[in-house]
Order: C-alpha cells, then structure tokens, then sequence
C-alpha cells in the first residue's frame, strides 16, 4: 500500500506544531506549510493524498487555495480547517464541491484522526474506481479490435464459401443438364427438347414477375420435367406413328417415374411435385394425370412448364408432321386456356411474344439462368 501523506496548510506555526505532534504515532507522513504559496510549491515536488488548509490566511484564503489545487491536482482530497467565525465561507466551499470534509478549530483528536482516515479511505476509493474504469476503457478497445478481426475473417469466410457455392451450383447445373440430354437423345426428334423447355419457362416466370427462388425452381424442372422417360422403352419413345391406347397409357407414366428418379436426391426435393405435376390439366380434367389436380393444387412451376413444353413441341418437327407456325401455337394456348393452362400462364406467353416477338423462343439462344435471375 501507498506511504499515507498529509499536507496541513496554516499560517500558525503553533498550529502546524500541533498537528504534527498529534500524527507522530500515526503511520502517516505528515508535511507541513506556512503559506498557500509555499504549499504550492511545494506540490510541484511530492503529492500527498490529502490537504487540510486553514481558510483563513493572510496571501490567499483557504477556499482560493483549495481551488486552485483542484484545478493542478484533481485526485488530493481537500479539507478545510476553520473557525466558526468562517462557516458561511466553508460551507459555500463544500457545496461547491471544492472540498471533501470539514474540521473545526478546536478540533477533537480522535475525531480528527478518524475524518484524516474517511480522507485517505476516499482517495483510495477513487483511485481504485479510475484504475478500474481504465482497465474497462482497455478490454473494451480489445473487444472492438477482436470484433473487427472477426468481421474481417468471417467476411474473408463468406467469400470463400460463396466461391465454393458458386462452384457447386455450376457442377449442379451440368449434372442436370447432362442426365436432360440423355433423356433427349433417346430421340433423334427431341435433342435440346429439356433445355428450351427449361428456358421458355424461366422466361415465362420472369416474365410474370416470380421471386428468383421459383424461377431458378422452374428452371430446373423444366431442365429433368421428362427425365422419367428414361423408364419408358425406346420403342414406344421412338416410335414415328401415332401411339396405340396402351403404348399412350404407358408414356404416361413417366411423371411419376421421373419424380421417382428425383425423390432420393435432396437438393432435387423441391422440384419433385414440379415434375410429377406437369401433365395435370388445370380444370382437373380426366385427361390430366397423374393425379388429376386442378388450378392452384398443381404446382406454379408445373403450370407453368406445361405451357413451355407444349409450346416447345409444337414448334419443333416431329416424325409424323413438320413443326407448326407460330400462329398455330396461339390458336392452341387460347383454346385450351382456362382448361389445359392456367390462364396466367398463357396471358405472359401472350405478353411476351407481343413484346420479343418469336426472339424467346428461338432454337439456338444462349441462356444463363443465373445471369437472367440476377439481373
Ligand atoms: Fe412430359
Ligand atoms: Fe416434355
């Protein structure tokens, strides 16, 4: 612990003497002036804890000079020695703030040792509270270093991260897209059949306004939508004539067979019900299968590939006719809207060919769904 000091300020040397002789048995060093300017002065050398001072003394009064320690040497507790005669004065000193205690001449021995004991108490209290708030003031510039060393590394993270995601999702894409090509391959008549289809239907979406989640959505299940046709014999796929009833109900299977293909792939889930659906008719129509689901029960993407994949067809050459004219293929969508299509869907068709004309659904473009969804 710190050398206790007290610095007592007084004009009579008796005094002075007095006080001295008072703390000789006291662990407390006791330094003495005879004038505020000498103890002054004498501040410039050592710094006691605690000053008592007389006010009433004849260069400078008590008050002034407590004062003035208190502007040079904020952390002394100050104490005023005085007569009654001074009280106003004093008491004008405390409310200030300028001075911790009061003692009155004639003072009481004990009384004054006890208050020179509350003084050193206090000075303490005050030091430890300072060094306290310094070690706060310290952690919390080591926090705010440390959390901007972790904002840098979790940025530095996430950028890594998202190159790693971006590289997946290109080895995502290419998957798909390589099992979309198998299935069309299968038949000279329907090579890109996947793809384009893929493409009118984001298209399509975008152009209905759809959130990126349920285009990039569409985008791929348009991409494997007759990925079940992998199940279905080649014969009935590449057959050039008119399909019989059951050679028919067999190709019909391949909804359900492709969303069985997809079920067990997780990051293919939500595309599941978008492949299974997307020979439903809107109105719930016998014709539709498998499950005969009619307007909103049929997935959004569903409803919207089924437009693409029948325009897609229509435009493309088959065995057993060559590929229809535009006007042909808005002829169809407007006979079965409201039956086969979902309105909406059929109305951005619409739209969109009044706006590109036949541009958006031209065999060779060049397409980039995550080029068209951000911007
Ligand atoms: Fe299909
Ligand atoms: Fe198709």
């Amino acid at each position: 612990m710190q050398q206790h000091t007290v610095l007592f300020v007084d004009d009579e040397v008796n005094i002075l003497k007095a006080l001295q002789r008072l703390l000789r048995s006291e662990p407390i060093e006791v330094l003495t002036a005879s004038s505020p300017a000498e103890a002054l002065e004498l501040l410039e050398r050592c710094e006691p804890q605690v000053i008592v001072s007389d006010q009433r003394m004849p260069e400078m009064s008590g008050a002034d000079f407590l004062s003035s320690v208190r502007d040079r040497h904020a952390d002394i507790v100050r104490m005023m020695l005085t007569g009654y005669t001074d009280m106003t004065i004093a008491v004008e000193a405390i409310n200030k703030g300028e001075i911790f205690r009061l003692i009155t001449k004639p003072w009481n021995d004990e009384e004054l040792k006890a208050t020179l004991r509350q003084a050193f108490d206090h000075y303490e209290l005050k030091a430890e509270i300072k060094r306290l708030n310094q070690v706060t003031r310290e952690q919390n510039f080591k926090l705010q270093d440390m959390n901007k060393n972790l904002e840098l590394k979790v940025r530095e993270r996430t950028k890594q991260l998202d190159g790693k995601n971006q590289e997946l999702r290109t080895a995502y894409i290419q998957t798909i897209r390589a099992l979309a090509e198998a299935i069309d391959a299968k038949d000279a008549y329907t090579r890109g059949h996947s793809e384009r289809v893929a493409v009118y239907a984001s298209r399509l979406g975008g152009r209905m306004g759809l959130r990126k989640e349920l285009i990039e959505r569409i985008y791929f299940a348009g991409l494997l939508h007759d990925v079940g046709k992998i199940g279905i014999p080649d014969a009935i796929i590449t057959k050039p004539d008119r399909l019989d009833a059951e050679e028919y109900r067999e190709i019909q299977k391949h909804p359900e067979i492709g969303a069985k293909i997809l079920e067990p792939v997780e990051f293919l889930h939500s595309i599941v019900p978008c492949v299974r659906h997307h020979h439903e008719w809107y109105d719930g129509c016998s014709r539709g299968y498998p499950d005969r689901l009619a307007g909103d029960q049929i997935p959004l993407p569903s409803r919207v590939i089924v437009v693409a994949d029948t325009v897609e067809a229509m435009t493309s050459d088959r065995p057993y006719r060559k590929a229809l004219s535009i006007d042909v293929v808005v002829a169809e969508l407007h006979k079965f809207s409201g039956t086969q299509f979902d309105p909406i869907v059929v109305d951005a068709f619409l739209q969109l060919l009044e706006d590109e004309g036949e541009a958006f659904i031209s065999k060779d473009q060049k397409f980039d769904i995550y080029a068209f969804i951000e911007g």
